[in-house]
């Protein structure tokens, strides 16, 4: 059995991608009368409560590799910063060996939480610090020390968006996490000025607590043994408008998403544009 998150994913990869994608896997097959909307219209919900509260907000999006999860992420950071929600984001972007999120420039791209301490942002930096390792020297950022960063911004009144691209990489073993500070993040970060997002390829590696407390779950195209995960975790086996939510989550195309709220699916898909 493999305990090591890492593993773990290569595992439900090599499962759920048998064969590989063909580019033609990643077109929509989701039927002409299901009803559309933007990503700005999606944004707009996932903000929704922040904008009125004045408080933090917490999404996460699932979903089969290369279906758009941090495309869409890299929207709501930077929406994030520009509706006012967050004054400052905290990026975690490890998961391949070029930075993902070029977004705000790579002036702000930083080691570690050590690199950040002696290489400060500059003034005329945007308000943000992609923490990405240094793969090629073998040194890697912990989710923990940007979460704990954020957390300590956050009661000192900044409001801070700590977003982890890839959560297993916050874990120990399955549905175990490596550190306190993502997990007091979801539970009492709005209150303390702290937002996050996440995303995850395998929800089913994650602690259950991080899909009961993400408020917006943003659910891309998911296969065989996620889907059937998803199913359980987000209740969609319970009755007929369960069983329609899967079978539209099965033929999402590349880009497009449904979202998830605590009053299920509204009907729509979002997305590519
Ligand atoms: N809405 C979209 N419009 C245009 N291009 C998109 C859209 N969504 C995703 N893409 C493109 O599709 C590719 C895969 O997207 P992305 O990297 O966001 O997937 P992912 O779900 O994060 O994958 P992984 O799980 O491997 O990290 C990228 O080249 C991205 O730019
Ligand atoms: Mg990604």
């Amino acid at each position: 059995m493999a305990t090591d998150p890492e593993r773990a994913e290569v595992d439900d990869l090599d499962e759920e991608d048998s064969g590989g994608e063909s580019a033609g896997a990643f077109v929509s097959r989701v039927p002409a009368d299901v009803k559309r909307g933007t990503r700005t219209n999606a944004l707009d919900i996932i903000f929704e409560t922040a904008e009125r509260d004045h408080e933090g907000f917490r999404h996460g999006a699932l979903g089969a590799p290369r279906y758009g999860k941090t495309y869409h992420l890299i929207d709501v950071a930077s929406q994030a910063l520009d509706r006012g929600i967050a004054d400052l984001l905290l990026l975690h972007d490890c998961k391949r060996l070029d930075v993902q999120y070029t977004e705000f420039g790579l002036e702000v791209v930083r080691v570690d939480r050590a690199d950040l301490q002696s290489r400060p942002l500059n003034p005329e930096d945007p308000p943000v610090v992609v923490f990405h390792g240094a793969p090629a020297e073998g040194r890697k950022c912990q989710v923990e020390e940007v979460a704990a960063l954020g957390l300590e911004q956050g009661r000192a009144g900044t409001g801070t968006l700590v977003l982890i691209d890839e959560l297993y990489r916050g874990m120990k073993a399955r549905q175990t996490w490596a550190g306190p500070s993502f997990a007091e993040c979801l539970r009492e970060g709005s209150s303390q000025r702290v937002s996050t997002a996440w995303t995850t390829q395998i929800p089913q590696s994650l602690p259950t607590e991080a899909m009961d407390l993400t408020e917006t779950i943003a659910v891309f195209r998911l296969k065989r043994r996620s889907l059937r995960y998803a199913r359980r975790m987000l209740e969609l086996d319970a009755d007929e408008e369960g069983a329609r939510t899967v079978e539209i989550i099965s033929a999402l195309g590349r880009g497009e998403f449904i979202l998830i709220t605590d009053d299920g699916w509204n009907g729509l898909v979002y997305g590519p544009k």
